[in-house]
């Protein structure tokens, strides 16, 4: 009987700890009530401090087909926390008519991201910045009588509040805020109003106080912040946004320092090369903040996906939002960015207890050269090892033992012992991504072109809503973004032909001039100088010509103080000087002719149904203003799907009606200042590194698998310049090689991390090479490439140099080959030594198949 009893107890025990277990494990989704609170350490869920890694996903840069995977992956990659901006211009198009589907299916995001067990910091803003049309803000807000954004202004504020009540109820409504058992631990209210709000005058501080209580008065139970704002006021705490944080302290000790833009590369502008952020930099941002005291770090982007319609922000901000982060824009981790960063975030976490109970202590252990020390009274230990010099490495003495520290280098240290990773030191192996091209074209054989139909958009007004007004109008208050097109029209009478100079200054973004229904010239904008002003040489007849002029816009400003006020369009002057008589007339009072967009958008051109299209073997090319359309197969299997616009000008593109966004081939980046391989050490900045100079800034444009069947799929381009759509192509993007470069000083992969404290030793004193091929279908199918010695470059571009190991590839092939993952201890017992005395590492070079 006792026995029994015993027996019962131990199982009632056993059951009270697996619950408690199990509520521990949940704490990453709190499906039971978990308050959120603060102190001076780090944010408190359910009254316990969490050190939280947290990565920006947009969910209306991919599908919601995309976002269970992309989730899942930033799950694996080490985040707790996903952050996304709430996007009101798309889910407000019109005033009181909202829209959440699809794509803009906020609370389907939000639920995804519970579902992975992940948590959710919700940045309603709403003005949010983001490379987004217009900051985020719908048009029609600046028609609102007596409104001036962003400041201290009745209208506005009625209408930001209106706003972000309606989303806090929506996320009430479904229980998703921690504080009744869904995943949202977080919000923000504004963003980075710090960094304008001097231009705001006496209108910023009782706007940001009013920001504040408007937003606490929600009552949410859960915190809210404010990036970029020191003078956030309590309770609301003010976060740091930028490449590096480490040195940012929030406005009173009763708050956490926390970093909620900590950009992992760049965006790329229309007519920029290609910004990258090396993850050695990345690597060593994060750890330094960590290092010195934060608790909360959220990579802006950790997916950045794909400006897809007309949502880009700017102008000339790319279509492609693939910002260099871990996961790339098609929904593949980016190697070894994604693997690295993995790493940190594990080796940060083996901290995490040490860290979150105290302040560190820091000391100097040489120029540039810094340790912290989480030292708890329970007996817990944690150091880093800094070292900030830009030039060379160091070896530094800590607490008895020597470490090699890299240049700009922070070592990770658990046990305040061993090396579980340094930032620099990268075991994460290296992928190449590769696009295989195929022709758009359904059946090869057909003649090229046959299977184009097209319609011409007509030069000029052709709607009847076209009106007349003295003078040249400005363009977004005119359209109110109904279009990224406003023609501007005027007929003019003259005595005796002649050629003349036709200037015409524009706020942009881009300008074609027809003269007669001729084309007479473009030009566009760039990100540097939005502004157009051309002279074009002109022919006019005796009696009368017209001349239109087509202006367009290339996403409206998100950024700036009265961002809103930028404008767009011809605002003139705009000019005629004649060479007959020598005389300047200006046009820009006569009366104009104005239309709002395309003919062809408003047939609904886009869908591929209308029935005007024409379907003739004499394919026009090189024509201005030509909608196009033809169907296509979709390629096989998963690999994700982009279109080569190799060919084309510049214009949107529908596939099934879905607009994948605006595509500009033709727009080419400066031929100079790119490297591909940046020397991460030092201050990055969004010029430092970038690719791909002289080429398209962007030639692929992704079409997600979703928006395709698997036959019969329509293609619509409305093309502005003139192209031959016959070059378009589609491209899948696979796996090119996997690589991986392991020195003998690398500490062992994170994972290998031996957690019995008693000991703090690593179970194998070598450092080891590891290869996985992505997918599980796949084996390791050949070695390209491996060198154990002093091997050169990168993946793809590995060099042998003269101290190299013969017996490096028998060794990895042995290994590796018919394998999906395979690992090679990096020493001179497994590889031989071609070189005594020297550093070596090993490099591999392998496919998958
Ligand atoms: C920040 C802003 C973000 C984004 C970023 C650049 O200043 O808060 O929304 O625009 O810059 O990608």
């Amino acid at each position: 009987m006792r026995e029994r009893k015993k027996a019962t107890c131990s199982l009632l025990l056993l059951l009270q700890v697996l619950v408690q277990l199990a509520v521990l494990g949940n704490l990453a989704t709190p499906s039971f009530s978990a308050n959120v609170t603060y102190d001076h350490r780090a944010l408190l869920i359910a009254g316990k401090r969490r050190l939280l890694i947290s990565g920006s996903i947009h969910y209306p840069r991919s599908t919601p087909e995309m976002w269970p995977d992309l989730i899942q992956k930033s799950k694996e990659g080490g985040l707790d926390v996903i952050e996304t901006y709430v996007f009101w211009n798309i889910h407000e198009p019109v005033r009181n008519q909202y829209d959440f589907e699809g794509r803009k299916d906020l609370v389907k995001f939000v639920k995804t991201v519970a579902e992975a067990g992940l948590l959710v910091h919700l940045r309603i803003g709403p003005y949010v910045c983001a490379e987004w049309n217009y900051g985020g803000f719908p048009v029609w807000l600046h028609f609102l009588p007596g409104i001036k954004f962003r400041t201290d202004n009745e209208p506005f504020k009625a209408e930001m509040q209106r706003f972000t009540t309606k989303i806090v109820d929506m996320m009430k409504q479904e229980n998703l805020y921690a504080s009744k058992g869904g995943p949202i631990i977080l919000s923000q209210i504004e963003n980075e109003y710090g960094n304008v709000e001097s231009a705001y005058g006496s209108g910023a501080k009782p706007y940001i106080n009013w920001a504040a209580s408007m937003a606490v008065s929600l009552d949410t139970g859960v915190p809210w912040v404010m990036c970029q704002q020191a003078n956030a006021p309590d309770p609301i705490i003010n976060t740091c946004n930028g490449f590096y944080c480490d040195q940012f302290t929030p406005n009173s000790n009763a708050k956490p320092k926390m970093w909620t833009e900590n950009w992992s590369g760049w965006f790329l502008s229309f007519g920029g090369a290609v910004p990258y952020r090396p993850v050695e930099d990345l690597a060593f941002a994060v750890t330094r903040f960590f290092q010195l005291g934060g608790t909360f770090q959220n990579y802006y982007m950790y997916h950045g996906g794909t400006n897809f319609g007309r949502t880009t922000g700017g102008p000339f901000i790319a279509t492609s939002y693939d910002y260099d982060a871990p996961i790339d824009e098609y929904g593949i981790v980016r190697q070894p960015k994604w693997g690295h960063l993995k790493d940190v975030h594990r080796a940060i976490k083996l901290c995490e207890e040490a860290l979150v109970a105290t302040d560190p202590t820091i000391s100097s252990l040489g120029p540039n050269l810094e340790a912290a020390v989480y030292k708890t009274s329970s007996g817990l230990c944690a150091a880093f090892l800094a070292n900030v010099g830009t030039q060379s490495d160091a070896t530094v003495n800590f607490n008895g033992n020597s470490y090699h520290l890299p240049a700009w280098s922070v070592s990770i240290l658990p046990d305040c012992k061993n090396v579980a990773l340094n930032t620099a030191k990268v075991n994460a192996m290296a992928v190449v991504p590769s696009f295989t091209h195929q022709s758009l074209q359904v059946d090869s054989s057909d003649p090229v072109g046959l299977s184009w139909s097209w319609i011409n958009e007509p030069i000029g007004i052709s709607k009847d809503d076209a009106f007349v007004r003295p003078g040249l109008l400005e363009q977004i208050k005119t359209t109110a973004d109904r279009s990224d097109y406003m023609w501007y029209s005027l007929s003019l009478d003259v005595e005796g032909g002649s050629q003349d100079i036709l200037h015409v200054e524009s706020l942009g973004h881009g300008l074609h001039v027809f003269v007669n229904q001729k084309p007479a010239g473009n030009k566009a904008g760039n990100s540097n100088n939005v502004k157009v002003a051309v002279d074009i040489p002109i022919t006019l007849a005796h009696g009368k010509n017209t001349i239109d002029l087509l202006s367009l816009t290339v996403g409206l400003q998100n950024y700036g103080a009265f961002f809103d006020e930028a404008g767009a369009g011809v605002t003139g002057p705009v000019t005629l000087k004649r060479s007959a008589n020598a005389t300047t007339i200006d046009l820009s009072s006569q009366q104009w002719t104005y239309q709002i967009g395309l003919k062809g958008e408003d047939w609904g051109l886009s869908s591929g149904s209308s029935s005007q299209w024409t379907a003739q073997p004499s394919l026009p090319t090189k024509k201005p203003l030509t909608w196009y359309k033809t169907t296509f197969t979709a390629p096989g299997g998963n690999d994700p799907v982009a279109i080569d616009f190799t060919g084309m000008g510049k214009g949107e593109a529908w596939v099934n009606g879905q607009s994948i966004g605006r595509y500009w081939p033709t727009n080419i980046s400066p031929s100079g200042g790119c490297t591909n391989s940046c020397n991460y050490r030092g201050s990055y900045g969004s010029n430092k590194c970038r690719k791909n100079c002289g080429n398209p800034s962007q030639q692929l444009y992704h079409v997600p698998r979703s928006w395709l069947q698997s036959s019969d799929n329509t293609l619509v381009l409305f093309e502005e310049i003139g192209g031959d759509p016959t070059q378009i192509s589609l491209a899948t993007r696979q796996v090119g090689s996997i690589c991986s470069h392991v020195s003998d000083s690398h500490p062992l992969p994170v994972d290998m991390w031996d957690s019995d404290s008693k000991t703090g030793k690593r179970s194998d004193p070598d450092p080891v090479m590891i290869l996985k091929c992505p997918t599980p279908d796949q084996t390791i199918s050949s070695i390209k490439f491996a060198s154990y010695g002093t091997p050169h470059g990168t993946c793809g571009s590995f060099r042998h140099r003269k101290c190299s190991s013969s017996k490096a590839l028998p060794a990895v092939q042995k290994a590796c080959i018919g394998s999906r993952s395979c690992s090679v201890g990096v020493s001179v017992a497994t590889l031989g030594d071609p070189c005594k005395g020297v550093t070596k590492s090993l490099a591999v070079e392998a496919s998958c198949a």
